[in-house]
């Protein structure tokens, strides 16, 4: 078995406590890795004003992933991490699908469903374009563009495609074309002619995402697989969180799916300083955040058996290390 090198981003508040879960499952799982740890976040930036230096960049080109908790801290203006840190991996590492599973328990008059929603992560309305005319003052504008570039749409509805071709051969695309009649229409024509063209066994629907709300509330089980745009994705994946289970079960993997460097593992739910340090924290996201990164480096067969130990687990309360315990046992 390979060795895979693995950079370490604990970050603040409760995300350290969940990754430390995280290894130990994987080394309960029998997966060897070489981690290097980084001491990024909130609690760094307030220390010594650094956020994420283009040195660590150059040093993760080199690893096989990042791993990471969650970062951000209170006193920390609002942006700073964020863009600093989250938004200029995705750009500098070209970390361009998000991709969330979503798993729906069974209840007495539905059955059990899980579908995925692919964000494209590195455009749209968080590519900073925009600015301030006259800021500060009464006449003061602010304008946020929208950037969507035909390439970049296409490659993100194309790896949605090769995913649903590996499932139940059904993608939805989420947009709101009937008002964003620029963007929408680019989206749908670059989702509808990479379709046609090379993923004809492939049924597709569309959903204006306002509609897609109501459906993820009412009827998920018309989903398999969705693509949409980055900021529809971000508000679309918190809403799915909310109806599967809640934040300390959600997953994310933020893909460089060409693999010209390491893609991005991380649970969705922040640092939570409200329970740091206090041992609360479910640490089931953290885990199946980490199977994803497993499954994406070839470790299939583990990925699939720690997915199947934290589904095991997700009634169970107790402790952060309870909870890893219980999912170890399960291996
Ligand atoms: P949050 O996700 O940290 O917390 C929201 C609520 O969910 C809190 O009540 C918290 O206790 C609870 N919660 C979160 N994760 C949990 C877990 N694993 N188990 C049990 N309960 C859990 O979001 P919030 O409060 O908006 O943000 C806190 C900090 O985290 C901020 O600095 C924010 O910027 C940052 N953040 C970082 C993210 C990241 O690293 N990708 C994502 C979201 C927020
Ligand atoms: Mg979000």
């Amino acid at each position: 078995m390979s060795r895979h090198k693995i950079a370490i981003v604990g970050g603040d508040g409760i995300g350290p406590e969940v990754i430390a879960e995280g290894l130990r499952t994987f080394e309960a799982a029998g997966v060897e890795l070489e981690t290097i740890d980084y001491d990024l976040g909130g609690a760094r930036y307030l220390k010594d004003g650094t956020v994420l230096p283009d040195s660590v960049l150059e040093e993760w080109r080199d690893v096989d992933a990042i791993y990471l908790g969650a970062v951000g801290a209170p006193g920390v203006p609002p942006g700073v991490i964020e863009r600093g840190l989250l938004l200029k991996m995705r750009f500098e590492l070209d970390l361009y699908v998000n991709q969330r599973p979503f798993k729906l328990a069974a209840t007495d008059d539905q059955p059990g469903h899980d579908f995925i929603v692919i964000r494209e992560n590195t455009e749209g309305t968080y590519a900073g374009e925009g600015g301030f005319l006259r800021k500060g003052t009464p006449h003061e504008i602010a304008t946020q563009g929208s950037v969507n570039t035909r390439m970049w749409a296409e490659r993100a509805v194309r790896f949605a495609y090769e995913l649903a071709a590996t499932r139940n051969n059904h993608l939805t695309l989420v947009h709101k074309t009937n008002v964003l009649t620029f963007s929408g229409d680019l989206w749908e024509r670059a989702f509808n002619e990479v379709g046609a063209a090379e993923y004809p066994g492939i049924e597709t629907a569309y959903n204006h995402v306002d509609a897609a709300c109501i459906y993820f509330v009412q009827d998920p089980q018309r989903y398999d697989v969705i693509v949409t745009d980055n900021l529809f994705g971000d508000i679309l994946t918190d809403l799915g969180g909310a109806v599967s289970g809640g934040i300390g079960l959600a997953s994310s993997a933020n893909l460089n799916p060409a693999r010209t460097g390491p893609s991005m593992f991380e649970p969705v739910h922040g640092s939570a300083p409200d329970i740091a340090g206090q041992g609360k924290a479910n640490p089931i996201a953290a885990i199946l955040s980490g199977a994803m990164m497993l499954d994406f480096l070839g470790e299939t067969e583990a990925a699939a058996r720690i997915t199947a130990a934290c589904d095991a687990c997700v009634d169970l309360t107790g402790s952060t290390r309870e909870i890893g315990d219980a999912v170890s046992s399960k291996l």
